[in-house]
């Protein structure tokens, strides 16, 4: 969709700011790109709706060379998302919004009608339509830029550390909600930031640069993780870069043996029998708590007995969380449950890190290391990884 070929920006005083890049950003994809202060990934957002030209080289967008289409028009078609949310202070909420299509000619009902039906999208209530942005969070600052930019439908959409100026919290939120928007959406996202955990979790594909505005590589999260093509690239990726591939795994085909399970409402000395931890249930197979049997009192029930808290897991949850929950489950096992929440089984503390330790081998671990310079080749990231954890 987007196309790179040889760019170079060299700013009038002398900097530059992106050396001879080649990159692509595939249409319907979120192209993450990170890398520390100054190293270009603004300027390289900036070429693609014509804030900045470059020096030289060409850039393409669906096949069509930037500098010969109109800039206003040009930018018609790309959405832009800022950190500050950039919104007009003096505006409501509605019509910033709205901002775009009355430009285009819509007309200021329909505009409107657009930018309440925007508000919704994103998770906004209408009744916010008609405060001004000093009378919104950061948070929700953030989702009307992300409303005001989508308000003409563009293929395209550019955002420059749209999230970087809110808590953690916040921040899971909002990625939720753009991986939620870009299901249906299908945009092409061109998505900065300085975050390595935002990027892997957002990212079809990790752009790195350096200083001085080279790429370094362009590749698939797993890949990049697995095979970090230097040591700049893997000390940007962290110590943990292990462990943030597996959260890129799911549990989906780890096996499970039947749980040691004993129902809430039977008796104690039954499970005092069959072992000392036990799973207990709810009358509907939902896991209740670990039950340490040789510790609980003689009589009543399993249920009336102190329990340990149990994180039962889907197979859509991350094997990062598996290894999380088999280190503090008491019993060493994960327990597993359906969509509905029912319990299905257990896996093994070894069971998981077995998966885990082919989840590094099949992403590349421990081969020769990729070449230098823009990789673009990678493994396949499933639809799953990009859910997040829930149970
Ligand atoms: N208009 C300009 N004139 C001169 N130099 C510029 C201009 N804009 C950016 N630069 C320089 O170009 C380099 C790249 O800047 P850019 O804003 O693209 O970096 P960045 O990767 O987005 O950094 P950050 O993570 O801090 O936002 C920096 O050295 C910056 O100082
Ligand atoms: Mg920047």
């Amino acid at each position: 969709m987007i196309k790179f070929d040889s760019v170079h920006k060299r700013f009038p005083n002398g900097t530059t700011a992106v050396h001879d890049l080649n990159l692509d950003m595939p249409e319907g994809q979120i192209t993450v790109l990170v890398g520390s202060s100054g190293c270009g990934k603004t300027t390289t957002l900036r070429m693609i709706n014509r804030m900045v030209d470059p020096s030289s080289g060409t850039i393409r967008l669906a096949d069509k060379d930037i500098l010969e289409a109109d800039a206003a028009e040009l930018r018609r078609g790309i959405g832009y998302v800022i950190q500050q949310s950039g919104l007009f202070p003096h505006r409501t909420i509605l019509d910033n919004v709205a901002t775009v299509p009355l430009l285009l000619g819509w007309g200021r009902k329909k505009s409107r009608a657009r930018a309440a039906e925007l508000l919704e999208t994103v998770g906004l209530t209408a009744d916010t339509g008609k405060r001004y942005p000093h009378q919104l969070s950061g948070g929700q600052q953030q989702r009307v830029g992300v409303a005001r930019a989508l308000a003409a439908d563009p293929p395209v959409l550019l955002m420059d550390e749209p999230f970087g100026a809110v808590d953690p919290v916040v921040r899971t939120q909002l990625q939720d909600e753009l991986l939620r928007l870009q299901k249906d959406l299908n945009k092409t996202i061109v998505f900065v930031t300085h975050d390595i955990d935002e990027a892997v979790r957002l990212g079809d594909r990790i752009a790195v640069f350096r200083t001085g505005g080279h790429l370094v590589q362009c590749a698939e999260p797993a890949e990049l993780l697995a095979r970090p093509a230097d040591d700049f690239v893997a000390d940007f990726l962290g110590a943990e870069r292990g462990l943030k591939l597996l959260s890129l795994s799911t549990l989906a085909g780890i096996p499970q043996t039947s749980a040691p399970v004993v129902r809430a409402d039977e008796r104690i000395t039954a499970a005092k029998r069959t072992g000392r931890w036990q799973l207990v249930t709810s009358a509907d197979n939902r896991p209740l708590g670990w039950l340490d049997a040789d510790a609980a009192p003689a009589a009543g029930t399993a249920g009336d007995a102190p329990l340990l808290p149990v994180r039962a897991l889907r197979d859509t949850d991350s094997l990062l969380s598996a290894l999380n929950e088999s280190v503090s489950s008491p019993a060493g096992l994960v327990a597993r449950v359906d969509a509905d929440g029912a319990l299905t089984g257990v896996t093994s503390r070894d069971a998981i890190h077995d998966r885990a330790g082919e989840a590094h081998t099949s992403a590349g671990a421990g081969e020769a290391p990729a070449q230098t310079g823009a990789t673009q080749t990678g493994t396949t990231k499933t639809d799953a990884t990009k859910t997040g954890t829930t149970a």
